[in-house]
């Protein structure tokens, strides 16, 4: 296969955890422009069924769930309704996650509350989510993809009150290099993304500060943050014969952040 072809998705199911948030939603429209067919999964069924209207508006083919991906009988219900709707499962897109912001403790005194809610909502949601999915994709038989939402958080401190957060995005950098690893196997490649802020509504409050923001920004050497379309064109990659050949990794979409650091 040759040219553009090898970032084309037709004939391909993927679902999205996380679809009814901003970035599952956005990527799930990449995802379906690029022929793939979409299960939207999570567990605010509002916003599943708002973001699945959007991808039908635009005669996108897709699927939308309500359900909890922390709780793993959950996950293997969803998966299956997904398969049995689409018929097979090429792509596992992991976009649960976030709520740093409103747990900043210091790490001498993180509290296990706080910690358990953050690990839950991050580590446990990806992985329920992907174990789920690729035992879908090892039935299939087709190989598949696996796409996780990491942040800089998994390789850079801040000190900011970040404990749980930075160990959930490390600990999904490890496992995606130990899924890479033990589902090479089965032709299942596991990668992830790993952006600096993106404008969404979860850090909205943050980014409202101007202070904070001109932080920010005067340490990216491309001066922005990031929106969910930047990470279009890396997921497409992820999620395609573009990257056969690429397993194992935790690409930075970060304006040239870490570059610096
Ligand atoms: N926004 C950023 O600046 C940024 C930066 C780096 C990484 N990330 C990561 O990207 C991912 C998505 O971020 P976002 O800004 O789109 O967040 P978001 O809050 O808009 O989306 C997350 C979605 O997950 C759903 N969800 C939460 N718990 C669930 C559960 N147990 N079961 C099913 N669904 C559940 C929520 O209802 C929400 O719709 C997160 O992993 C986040 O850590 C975000």
């Amino acid at each position: 296969m040759s040219g553009l072809g090898i970032f084309d998705l037709s004939g391909r199911a993927a679902v999205v955890w996380g679809g009814g948030g901003a970035i599952g939603s956005a990527i799930a429209e990449t995802l379906g422009r690029a022929g793939a067919s979409i299960t939207l999964i999570d567990q605010d069924r509002d916003r599943v069924e708002a973001a699945a209207a959007r991808l039908r508006d635009v005669s996108l083919a897709c699927l939308a769930l309500a359900g909890d991906a922390t709780d793993r009988e959950d996950c293997d219900r969803l998966v299956g309704q997904a398969v049995d709707r689409f018929g097979r499962l090429d792509i596992c897109f992991n976009a649960i996650g976030g709520g740093a912001g409103k747990v900043l403790h210091p790490a001498e005194d993180y509290p296990i509350d706080a910690w358990d809610w953050i690990l839950d909502l991050n580590l446990r949601s990806t992985l329920y989510g992907t174990q789920a999915a690729v035992k879908a994709m090892i039935r299939c038989g087709r190989g598949g993809r696996v796409l996780s939402m990491s942040s800089v958080r998994g390789q850079l401190g801040i000190n900011a009150g970040y404990s749980a957060y930075v160990a959930a995005k490390g600990a999904i950098n490890a496992l995606t290099r130990q899924w890479a690893t033990e589902w090479a196997k089965y032709n299942i490649t596991a990668n992830a993304i790993a952006p600096t802020f993106v404008d969404t509504p979860q850090v909205a409050m943050l980014l409202g500060d101007p202070v904070f923001k001109a932080n920010l920004i005067a340490r990216v050497p491309l001066g922005r943050v990031g929106s969910p379309d930047d990470l279009a064109g890396a997921v497409l990659f992820f999620c395609s014969d573009a990257s056969s050949f690429v397993t194992g990794q935790v690409l930075t979409i970060d304006g040239g952040l870490t570059a610096t650091q």
